[in-house]
């Protein structure tokens, strides 16, 4: 019995690597890693960002930037993945700063990926 659990842990051990590899390329990983944003964003962001009032980081947005840009910022076409990365990873206001331990670098990767292909400011 000890040996046949021994024997699945290692399986798993031996296919996340695997697993992580083949998101990396391809169209339909591609998909797969933009669906895999929403639903980080959906839970890591949306209580604050998502549009409409109640929501702190859209609130503060649309007072900072007084109808220049969308406060959505799903709606925003001059954020980049690497400036989102900054503010996720060193927080801004009363935003907090998230870790690695809650959002991992592949995570937010693929939070960052709906703002993938704009131009930056
Ligand atoms: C507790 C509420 C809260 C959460 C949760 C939160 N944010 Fe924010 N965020 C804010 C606030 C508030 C601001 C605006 C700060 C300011 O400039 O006054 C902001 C600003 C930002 C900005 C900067 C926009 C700009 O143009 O200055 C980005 C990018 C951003 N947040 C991304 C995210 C992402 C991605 C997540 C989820 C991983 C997230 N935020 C989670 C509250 C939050």
């Amino acid at each position: 019995m000890k040996h046949i659990k021994l024997h699945w842990l290692l399986l798993l051990a031996l296919a996340a690597p695997f697993g992580a590899a083949a998101q990396a390329g391809g169209s339909a990983a591609g998909e797969t890693q933009l669906e895999q944003g929403k639903q980080l964003y959906q839970y890591w962001c949306s209580a604050c960002h998502a549009p409409g009032p109640g929501h702190p980081g859209t609130q503060a947005l649309e007072a900072r930037l007084q109808g220049s840009m969308p406060a959505v910022l799903e709606e925003r076409t001059n954020l980049t993945p690497a400036l989102v990365e900054v503010f996720v990873r060193n927080g801004i206001s009363i935003m907090p700063f998230f870790r690695r331990t809650e959002i991992n670098d592949e995570e937010l990767a693929a939070i960052g990926a709906d703002w993938s292909h704009n131009p930056g400011e």
